[in-house]
């Protein structure tokens, strides 16, 4: 399973790629407000620096929700870096917008999918990457990972190339489950990627076998 790191935060991105365990990025508006990148100017030049510091794909969202807007936008986006995919979300013009992306050998990353069929229509569209929002159905009391569970299922089924990029992970488990699940990708906030470190019997056995090379060390020093 890869994992993408789900943040616009450059320093984040770093440690992540440092980890050695990174293999992409997705960001998304609410993502890029945050870090306080505003003005169309500075957000294409922030995707840049996002790309230059990791090796995989970078999702970039458009943020038109007409045919002709998405792919004007699409395309702009494409043309910044080799590296970006063109994020879209789940509408019928984003639809349309991914199958014309798709044909034209663009990459794409369809979002806010909630349901397998939403998830089916961007497999027939031909996106590269389909984005469930599994988080916000745990919100909502709904089960994500039964959601992650059913597009993976449909998408052998039928030998759908799009890939399964798990999105709204909140937590370790998430990541693990998601695996199990059979999903391509996770995209995680860094402390989840690193959550998944922990476990206190790992650092009780660190503690005992650091004290026992030291008697071991001053025994023989
Ligand atoms: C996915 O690409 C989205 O950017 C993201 O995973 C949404 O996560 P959230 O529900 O935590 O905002």
């Amino acid at each position: 399973m890869k994992f993408f790191i789900d943040t616009a935060n450059l320093a984040q991105i770093k440690e992540a790629e440092d980890l050695g365990v990174l293999d992409g990025v997705t960001t998304n508006p609410s993502l890029m407000a945050k870090e306080g990148i505003t003005g169309q100017d500075n957000i294409l030049k922030h995707y840049v620096d996002i790309c230059k510091i990791v090796s995989g794909d970078v999702s970039a969202e458009v943020i038109s929700t007409d045919f002709k807007g998405i792919v004007e936008e699409g395309e702009m986006l494409a043309s910044l870096h080799p590296q970006i995919v063109i994020k879209v979300p789940m509408i019928k013009d984003g639809v349309k917008a991914l199958k014309y992306f798709s044909n034209k050998g663009l990459k794409t990353n369809c979002t806010l999918v909630f349901s397998p069929g939403q998830a089916l229509l961007a497999a027939k569209a031909g996106a590269t990457y389909v984005s469930p929002f599994l988080g916000r159905l745990d919100d909502i009391n709904q089960d994500g990972i039964l959601l992650i569970e059913q597009i993976v299922k449909i998408y052998r089924n039928y030998d759908f190339k799009t890939q399964v990029l798990a999105a709204s992970i909140r937590s370790p488990l998430h990541i693990v489950r998601c695996a199990e699940a059979g999903a391509d990708v996770a995209t995680c906030p860094l402390s989840a990627i690193l959550d998944l470190l922990k476990h206190p019997l790992t650092d009780s056995g660190l503690a005992k076998f650091l004290s026992d090379a030291k008697k071991f060390t001053t025994v023989n020093s």
